[in-house]
């Protein structure tokens, strides 16, 4: 077997296209695969189904150049492939876990389509122990099969930034059993091995629980920080200094400690739940997980809170939002804090009227109550207050001045601690941060 491979990929989800163009992009000849056909006649057509920056240039690059197809139908993506990806969603639960439903149909999907040895890579995250489980399904499946092995080599990349992380990863991890499967797996990243990415490898296990760990881990640095910023309200701190104090130790790191309306997506939320249920499978008491969760629960009861005290009585009073994607850069609003802050503001009498540079039709249809606006300015009308809820850096250049013409009562509460406070208390806005002790305005409604 000689670079280049031939490549399936299974699920054009974020992470499943993201693995299309890199795979493509770093010379392999590449065959996406979705059961989905609006969206694949949408990738034929060159289009991208989501948001994600430079996405859809390298999707049509590689697929002009010919390295890469899309597909409706498996035996077509995985007809003579060395590779196969599985990138299928695994969506949580009523009870937290993962559903691995369409996980296993992609094994036996690959599986009975298979037409010659090949690594099925389960590239979703995954609960520790799903590729035994799956080795079950293709042997069930192909009792004749040609050599069929799994590996195990889970995404970090972050969306926003999903195309640079998969290009330039911080490390490849990949967890295999026999060595002809981490071999192949070597050769599959070989362009990026050459130059000098750090290529982990490990068993199958322990590459699947490394990622769920990553996801706590970081999880826990944001809780950690918003927990923080409950200590230092109280305290007269600002939490942003005390995150700077922190992140200056390199065995602390300042990345993942900033305060605010708490992490969302479709990662940290799922993920998290998703580990503490396999903890409890394993028989291990993980109460810090639910710790995390509790605190960024907490974050946007927070921020409403902050929001109520500000306003008084939230009947009658008009809300703007700023952000509606769960972090800046993508248009995704699943499990968004923005969105559960409007949804609390909503539910307490307050009109919300939002605005997000990307997020505004995905949020439409999620959140029909919400009315939105066609710009900040537009969105900041009229407001008795206006909430920063997504960083984006177009917030941060607004002009406030025009901003405080619009609104009814200057308040702004910064639910990303990413806005200028002086300047806006220069204004003569009310300013309100997330754990700003020192410096937030004083909490009462101002003169109408
Ligand atoms: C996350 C991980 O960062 C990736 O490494 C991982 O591959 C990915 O999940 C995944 O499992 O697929 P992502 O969900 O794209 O990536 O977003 P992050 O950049 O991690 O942000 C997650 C949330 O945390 C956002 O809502 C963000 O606003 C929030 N956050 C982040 C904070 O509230 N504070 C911080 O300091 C950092």
């Amino acid at each position: 077997m000689t670079y280049p491979l031939r490549v399936a990929v299974v699920g054009t989800g974020h992470v499943g296209l993201v693995t299309c163009a890199s795979m493509a992009a770093i010379g392999h000849t590449v065959v996406g695969m979705d059961n989905d056909e609006e969206k694949i006649a949408k990738l034929q057509a060159g289009g991208c189904p989501f948001y994600e920056p430079g996405l859809k240039e390298l999707l049509a690059e590689q697929t002009e150049v010919g390295r890469l197809s899309f597909t409706n139908h498996v035996a077509d993506a995985v007809r003579d492939a060395d590779v196969a990806f599985i990138c299928v969603g695994t969506p949580p639960r009523a009870s937290g876990e993962a559903s691995m439903v369409a996980v296993e149909k992609a094994g036996r999907d690959i599986a009975r389509a298979a037409t010659k040895e090949m690594v099925v890579v389960e590239k979703s995250t995954v609960p520790a122990g799903t590729a035994g489980r799956l080795a079950q399904v293709l042997n069930h499946e192909r009792p004749d099969r040609p050599n069929l092995e799994i590996a195990s080599n889970p995404e970090f990349l972050r969306e926003g930034n999903a195309v640079r992380d998969s290009l330039e990863p911080e490390r490849i991890l990949v967890g295999a059993h026999s060595q002809w499967a981490r071999e192949r797996m070597r050769e599959l990243y070989a362009p990026q091995i050459d130059k000098g990415h750090k290529y982990i490898e490990t068993d199958i296990a322990t590459a699947e629980l490394a990622k769920h760990a990553c996801n706590a881990f970081l999880a826990m640095k944001i809780s950690f920080a918003n927990a923080l910023a409950e200590m230092s309200e109280r305290s007269g701190a600002d939490v942003m200094h005390v995150a700077e104090v922190m992140g200056a130790d390199p065995r602390i790191g300042p990345a993942f400690l900033n305060a605010g309306l708490g992490y969302g997506g479709y990662c940290f939320p799922k993920d998290l739940q998703a580990f503490g249920r396999l903890a409890g499978k394993l028989g291990y008491d993980f109460p810090l997980l639910r710790e995390i969760e509790r605190i960024n629960t907490e974050a946007v009861a927070g921020v409403f809170a902050k929001v109520q005290e500000l306003l008084w009585n939230l009947e009658d009073k008009r809300v703007c939002l700023l952000g509606l994607a769960f972090k800046p850069g993508t248009d995704d609003i699943r499990f968004s804090p923005a969105l559960a802050l409007a949804d609390l503001l909503i539910q307490a009498g307050a009109e919300v009227i939002a605005y997000d540079p990307e997020a505004m039709h995905a949020a439409k249809a999620e959140a029909p109550k919400l009315q939105t606006a066609s710009d900040a300015y537009d969105a900041a009308e009229g407001a008795h207050c206006l909430v920063l809820c997504t960083e984006w850096d177009e917030f941060k250049a607004l002009d406030f001045v025009r901003i405080k013409n619009e609104m009814d009562y200057p308040v702004v509460v910064d639910g990303r601690n990413a806005l200028d406070a002086q300047s806006l208390l220069s204004l003569g806005f009310t300013y309100a941060g997330v754990g700003r002790g020192g410096l937030d305005s004083e909490a009462a409604m101002p003169d109408a």
